[in-house]
């Protein structure tokens, strides 16, 4: 096993054979290098500091039905929320405060005709805090939306492709939805020139072995400079409600593996990791993580922001917790890095 980790780290790449020895390996020891490596080369690149990026919950309304997310449009439990343009501001003025330099504004996937609405919202973002990056994770749109929304200012991107098995892909989405259309996206907001991420849930519904495989494998070749992963935590108002959640250990095993075969791609240790234990953000930055995305948002729509049952939103996950955050770094050696924290790519 020593051997397939060394190769990985030498050559950023494994045969799918590989690659499945590494993800079923059992042995203490053997798991154990893995991670040890994995951490040394996010050392190399980026030390022992760990990027904040400030979450800002725009909005849960959404038009998509995605069979695994809580705020699906056929949800009807959910009560619905959009924060106005000056809410997303103080957001900002709040997070500025405390030292955050990077504003992610995630929402459910609106129609075309609030675009605009969005690139005035990125303009005055810039416009107020210059030195911040802006990211958006607002879903599927026309190539045109996105290049506004870049015109207007935004740097990076986050879109999961979820799966890059085009079967399962629509297992997991409406009819409608489809994974060329996902993975098309995606090109253009590189060729956009936003710094994009990308991803999948880990332990999702009807997911082999053999399709985590596929996504490493569309994951080394995309080279996205951003890999968002979590556990799938099922949510009691969705049709997978029965489904048992996927496992911190084979999405830290994830980590280390993406961070072996791309050294300097930003990897964050994700909200579902915390939210399944308690030490599940540490295990992620133990495994070469080197992001945190505290939540920023206003504390009374948190709740309503539910993609999954018991979504961590307080104390280390909270903006106003940053300092509950960095003591849990410090106990494990690491501490925030202030900065903007760009791609080094
Ligand atoms: N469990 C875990 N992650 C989820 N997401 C949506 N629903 C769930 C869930 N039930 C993730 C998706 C999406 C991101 C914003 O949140 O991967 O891309």
């Amino acid at each position: 096993m020593k051997r397939l980790v060394d190769k990985l780290w030498d050559e950023h790449r494994l045969t799918p054979d590989e690659y499945r020895a590494l993800l079923i390996m059992r042995d203490a020891q053997d798991i154990d290098y893995l991670m040890d490596q994995a951490r040394t080369v996010s050392q190399l690149h980026f030390g022992r500091g760990i990027y904040l990026r400030g979450l800002i919950e725009l909005s849960n309304v959404c038009r998509n039905d995605c069979l695994y997310c809580g705020i699906r449009r056929s949800n009807c439990h959910v009560e619905r929320y959009t924060l106005s343009h000056d809410q997303v501001l103080a957001c900002c003025e709040q997070g500025y405060k405390i030292g955050f330099r990077t504003f992610v504004l995630q929402g459910g996937e609106w129609g075309e005709e609030r675009s605009r609405w969005i690139a005035d919202l990125i303009g005055d973002i810039k416009k107020g805090w210059p030195d911040c990056a802006v990211t958006l994770s607002l879903g599927e749109h026309p190539r045109e939306t996105y290049a506004l929304w870049r015109d207007a200012g935004a740097d990076r991107y986050l879109l999961r492709h979820e799966t890059h098995h085009p079967r399962l892909y629509s297992l997991l989405h409406p009819q409608g939805m489809s994974l060329a259309q996902r993975l098309q996206c995606l090109d253009w907001l590189k060729e956009l020139g936003f710094q994009v991420g990308t991803g999948i849930m880990v332990g999702a519904p009807f997911q082999t072995l053999g399709s985590i495989i596929e996504d490493i494998e569309y994951l080394v070749d995309f080279q996205p400079q951003m890999i968002g992963l979590g556990p799938f935590i099922p949510h009691h108002d969705t049709p997978f409600r029965r489904f048992p959640a996927g496992s911190v250990e084979m999405t830290a095993k994830l980590y280390a593996i993406l961070r072996l075969a791309m050294p300097k791609t930003l990897i964050p240790s994700t909200t579902a990791m915390a939210t399944l234990a308690p030490d599940g953000r540490c295990r992620g930055i133990l495994a070469g993580a080197n992001v945190v995305m505290p939540n920023l948002s206003p504390t009374d729509t948190r709740k309503q922001y539910s993609l999954y049952d018991n979504k961590a939103a307080l104390g280390a996950e909270s903006a106003q917790g940053v300092k509950i955050l960095a003591d849990e770094l410090a106990a494990i050696g690491y501490h925030i890095d202030w900065s903007r924290g760009d791609s080094p790519q």
